[in-house]
């Protein structure tokens, strides 16, 4: 008779915030189905009720809750709120996916290291909103998406990986985004991967390091390569 060998390691327990769409939680649920995934979802928290991703994440079995920022008189009083939901399932890793609140500095440092964000442009190149408006005004030839860890200013942290595609002379800002979407389906659930697989961390002198060495610039996936 063979000795059943059991694996005590769980996975990755990730949270993911959401605001809209979910089209990245859409993509991280996809990844965290595949028999080999090294993470699963354990709760998806939106602060709006009418987020079609908490559709998404309730079709796929995964705990949801809506927590409203409206009624709350403090950011720190609203993250408060969210520490407790997250608390409740201790994630190892919270994904931010679209979510549209600006996160205060407390809050980010509690999860400093344990955060990622995606952000629509090569950063350090256009933080902030109508990132494809502004690539396509500006003339420029190549747009992406970035992933990186959280710190305390908007859309900025140590990045980790980019996807990018070349922008069309006919492109209006729906069809760029649209681009730079399938990018981010791609690198998201990617970052999630290595980050599940103790390949990714940030390091304690704030860099990132991918298998033990850092990052001097984040690793690049071309989608037209
Ligand atoms: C994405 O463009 C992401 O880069 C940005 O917000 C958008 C969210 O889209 N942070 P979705 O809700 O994942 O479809």
């Amino acid at each position: 008779m063979s000795a059943v060998i059991e694996s005590h390691q769980q996975p990755l327990r990730l949270a993911v915030l959401i605001s809209g769409s979910g089209s990245n939680l859409q993509a991280l649920i996809d990844a965290s189905q595949r028999a080999d995934s090294p993470f699963e979802i354990a709760l998806v928290i939106s602060n709006r009720a009418d987020a079609l991703g908490l559709e998404r994440a309730q079709r796929a079995g995964i705990p949801t809750q809506t927590l409203s920022h409206r009624g709350f008189e403090t950011r720190a009083a609203y993250e408060a709120a969210l520490n407790d939901l997250l608390d409740q399932v201790a994630p190892g890793l919270i994904a931010l996916a679209g979510f549209m609140r600006i996160l205060t500095a407390e809050f980010v440092e509690h999860w400093q290291g344990r955060m990622l964000n995606i952000h629509p442009s090569l950063l350090p190149s256009y933080p902030g909103l109508h990132t494809h408006e502004r690539v396509i005004e500006a003339g420029d030839s190549v747009h992406g998406a970035t992933v990186h860890f959280v710190t305390a200013e908007l859309d900025s942290g140590p990045a980790i990986l980019q996807g990018r595609v070349r922008v069309l002379s006919d492109d209006d800002p729906a069809r760029l985004a649209a681009r730079v979407l399938e990018q981010e389906h791609r690198i998201y659930p990617l970052a999630a991967r290595w980050f599940a697989e103790g390949r990714l961390a940030l390091g304690s002198d704030g860099r990132t390091k991918l298998d033990g060495e850092p990052l001097d610039s984040p690793v690049i996936i071309d989608a037209n390569a």
